[in-house]
């Protein structure tokens, strides 16, 4: 996890918005409501989200499986919440690598400092359920709520191998 915000804040250094071809492909993807919980997000996390999408897709090209390029691209829409910037983010997972995760997650609603970094750790459930609350894709919801828990991978309801290429593109 160190591993992956490390990759991440490097990459977070370039504020440039996605392409337009690329914001208007997100947009088509999902529905009206979906897209607002993307659009609302930072161009450093809609760029990564479109990424992480277009990785899935050029995976998984089959209509059928055009639910999980959904969940690609709202797997970290929970981030809106914490309004942290670049430094707020190296300093929640600072403390959670400090503190530990567990603690730092139950930080979320503390008064000053410390509600945006326990926020910003729960982007993972706050996103599932805001997708939860605009209709789905459940499997959006699903995979918000697991992509930083590779430890419950294995009692998934989403494919293994969709797993893999879920994990990977978020990498
Ligand atoms: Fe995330
Ligand atoms: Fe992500």
């Amino acid at each position: 996890m160190i591993g992956h915000y490390v990759r991440r804040f490097f990459t977070s250094l370039s504020r440039r918005p996605p392409s337009p071809a690329d914001e208007i492909w997100a947009e088509s993807l999902v529905s009206p409501a979906a897209y607002a919980l993307f659009a609302r997000l930072s161009n450093t996390d809609r760029r990564h989200l479109v990424q992480s999408a277009r990785i899935v897709a050029a995976e998984l090209p089959a209509e059928t499986d055009r639910v999980w390029v959904q969940a690609a691209l709202l797997h970290d829409v929970g981030k809106f919440d914490a309004h942290l910037d670049v430094l707020g983010r190296v300093a929640a997972t600072v403390a959670a690598t400090v503190v530990g995760n567990t603690r730092s997650r139950g930080w979320a609603g503390s008064p000053r400092w410390r509600g945006p970094l326990g926020t910003y750790q729960c982007h993972d459930v706050i996103g599932a359920v805001e997708i939860r609350a605009v209709g789905g894709p459940e499997e959006a919801a699903v995979w918000s709520e697991l992509h930083h828990h590779p430890d419950q991978f294995a009692d998934a309801t989403i494919p293994p191998a969709v797993l893999r290429v879920l994990d990977a593109a978020d990498h």
